[in-house]
């Protein structure tokens, strides 16, 4: 047996100002099933992981729905905690950012890096914005494009023409919180300095550990030269002051990471014998390893080791990046609906379906995987439902019809279960290297043999000659214990089936090693169904659910209320009249309307504001014949930023209202209303 090991396992913490969608769960599932195969090995494994709590989108989130944030990361706590239970994410303890352990830590790295003198203080300049008294981080700046001219761009990038700059650049800058125009202010910030970690993370690098993607793109960085790294922040801020710096604090992606020491040290404080300093110590031989999607290897891959080491803290043993996750081939959409959060997956779909899904797709490089959903129903269904689970219901019928549950004292055919115990070896390798598509496809090469071995024995034309007796409860058995053998494999990826099996088998949980000793002469329960098929009808109440509609198709008040839109979602939180005003709402003149191709819900307008034209994508096409609204008038939100879409850019709204067909507009056509027009 191979000798015991004592792994330590992370997922990127949760932002906690929105919900958990089926995105995060690629990182969640992958995780794991790492974990609870490392567990089943019998090795000493721990998965940790928490929220992300701090910074100025989650600030600024509470204070848009009038709490403090402190209520705000409490809720979505226990809202992404559900949600993980939920699809069985086994995590050994789950924390938050935001706690004692994660300041003490901040400070203690912090500290240690500063007397060791990485950490220097310079004078910058940025945006301010004079009216919410505030530094302004990028994303809260917009303008117009200094390439393209495209109006409300953010501070970073250009959504409509793809271009990169800094805020400085941007035309017509205005803050996007108060709307109030930047002034540029000087600031004292503090800078980590990475290039004094470089010969260590070379080495890093070189220990062949990494991911040769991530190795690459390291050698890249080190290609481009290191730079200083801003770790703090001004107030207004939620997240840690920085110790003898009041009103100053650090950035979240300084105390984010610190945040797997914090939730480890809680998890210490709370189990007998588990102690922090052998696994985070300089000397540590425990592995260390952080799962995380491509997006934040700079993070995970520089940032991090330097600032752990710079403490006197070991180094991850390696980082273990994956890729996105598309649907149906493209980012996931809030128009197509498949945006899909945790919790609507959950309310239409059992979570061991997409949990297998993923395990299929997962390889251990940073490709991208995709959910088809039409191959995840066809493969559920057949792999799953099909092959597995039938194996164990082809067989405990006759196991309690004619043996009253009782299973056979030896084995039907040794050789043929000795084959499924041997696959394992491979099985175990491909968990190990995180090809859960390798081990995968091996398990179900098996469910098939197991399969074809109960066809070739045709235990329903046994069970009709009395004489065979013996032979077909030692037949059934055998399948029951293929099952078994197949269920310990899957075990990983399907927790939830497995403890039902193991309960319908009546057995222990199963370990790794238990798997070798087949269950003779033991009585089973009564087979209940282990997993039902997926109907492709609750995919396509779970897409529905999922969309959101691109066009205010509740604004009117004469809607009926049986409108499903008015019952489902809640008001959304108050806003302020000045907020209000800022909605530029115009006349438009509906020159053409079309259909889209692919879009079953979309039209689209060429709408003429008096002089300027509009294209606008709009989600009545269920209530409105285009040819009947040409040369209608309607009212359109002028001032919304462009969106891109699959099939162009939409760059306004319309406000539909009124019962659909031909009655679109809200001004009577003959009240001398004009394109172009301001509505008040
Ligand atoms: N809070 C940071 C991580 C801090 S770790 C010290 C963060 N949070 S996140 O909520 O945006 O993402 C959490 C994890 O989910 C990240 O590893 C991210 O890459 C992953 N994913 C988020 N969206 C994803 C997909 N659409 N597909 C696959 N993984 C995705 O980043
Ligand atoms: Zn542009």
């Amino acid at each position: 047996m191979t000798t015991l090991r004592n792994i330590l396992i992370t997922s990127a913490l949760p932002y906690a100002n929105g919900p958990i969608h089926i995105g995060h769960l690629v990182e969640y599932i992958q995780t794991d099933i790492w974990a609870r195969f490392q567990k089943m090995r019998g090795h000493h494994c721990w998965y940790v992981c928490a929220d992300d709590a701090h910074g100025t989108p989650i600030m600024l989130r509470a204070r848009q729905e009038g709490i403090t944030p402190e209520t705000l990361i409490a809720r979505i706590a226990a809202e992404h905690q559900a949600d993980f239970a939920a699809f069985r994410i086994g995590f050994d303890n789950y924390h938050s950012t935001h706690s004692p352990e994660n300041q003490h830590f901040s400070n203690l790295i912090y500290r240690r890096n500063h007397d060791a003198g990485h950490i220097t203080r310079r004078i910058i300049t940025q945006a301010y914005d004079p009216i919410e008294q505030m530094f302004l981080p990028d994303r809260f700046i917009k303008g117009e494009c200094p390439k393209c001219g495209a109006a409300n761009q953010y501070g970073d990038n250009c959504e409509v023409c793809g271009a990169s700059y800094s805020p400085a650049e941007l035309k017509n800058a205005r803050s996007a919180i108060s709307g109030a125009i930047p002034e540029q202010r000087e600031s004292d910030h503090y800078f980590f300095q990475l290039a004094d970690f470089e010969t260590l993370l070379r080495e890093w690098t070189r220990s062949g550990s990494l991911q040769k993607e991530v190795a690459n793109k390291l050698d890249e960085w080190f290609t481009t030269g290191l730079q200083q790294w801003d770790i703090s922040r001004d107030a207004p801020y939620f997240g840690f002051e920085i110790p003898d710096h009041p009103n100053k604090f650090f950035y979240v992606w300084l105390d984010a990471p610190i945040g797997y020491l914090a939730s480890f040290q809680n998890l210490c404080d709370r189990t007998e014998g588990l102690d922090f300093e052998q696994f985070w110590a300089k000397d540590s031989t425990a592995e260390l390893y952080h799962f995380i999607g491509k997006d934040i290897i700079y993070f995970h891959a520089l940032f991090f080791p330097a600032m752990l080491h710079g403490a006197g803290f070991r180094v991850p043993s390696a980082i273990f990046a994956h890729g996105f996750l598309t649907v149906d081939g493209q980012k996931m959409s809030k128009s197509r609906g498949t945006f899909i959060k945790a919790r609507t997956y959950l309310d239409h779909l059992n979570p061991e379906y997409l949990r297998y899904y993923f395990a299929a797709k997962l390889g251990s490089g940073v490709d991208d995987i995709d959910l088809n959903l039409e191959d995840f129903t066809a493969r559920v269904n057949s792999d799953l439902v099909g092959k597995v689970v039938n194996i164990a219901s082809r067989c405990s019928g006759f196991i309690h019809k004619h043996f009253a549950g009782q299973l056979a004292a030896e084995l039907a055919h040794p050789t043929l279960f000795a084959e499924f115990i041997a696959a394992g070896d491979s099985i175990a390798v491909a968990y190990e290297q995180r090809e859960f598509n390798r081990a995968v496809r091996e398990i179900m090469a098996l469910a098939n043999r197991a399969n074809q071995y109960i066809d070739e024995k045709a235990p329903w034309v046994i069970a009709k000659q009395p004489e065979r007796q013996a032979e077909l409860q030692a037949v059934c058995a055998m399948g029951i214990n293929l099952f078994r053998v197949l269920i310990g494999y899957l075990r990983p990826i399907l927790p939830g089936t497995a403890a039902d099996s193991e309960a319908f088998l009546r057995i222990e949980p199963l370990t790794w090693a238990a798997l070798a000793t087949p269950l003779l002469a033991h009585e089973i329960a009564p087979f209940k169904p282990l997993m039902v098929r997926v109907d492709s009808a609750q995919i396509t109440a779970m897409l529905e659910e999922s969309k959101e509609d691109l066009t205010a198709m509740t604004t009117a008040p004469t809607a009926p209320v049986a409108n499903p839109h008015l019952i489902r979602d809640p008001i959304a939180p108050a806003i302020d009249y000045d907020t209000f005003a800022k909605t530029d709402l115009r006349i438009a003149l509906i020159r053409e309307a079309k259909l889209v191709a692919g879009a079953d819900k979309l039209l689209q307008l060429t709408l003429d504001l008096g002089g300027e034209t509009r294209n606008v994508f709009a989600g009545i096409r269920s209530a409105y014949d285009p040819k009947e609204l040409e040369g209608k008038l309607t009212v359109m939100v002028a001032n919304l930023a462009p969106r891109k879409m699959r099939f162009g850019i939409s760059e306004g709204m319309v406000l539909a209202a009124g019962p659909g067909g031909k009655d679109l507009f809200i001004l009577n056509p003959d009240s001398g209303a004009e394109p172009g027009m301001k509505v008040k």
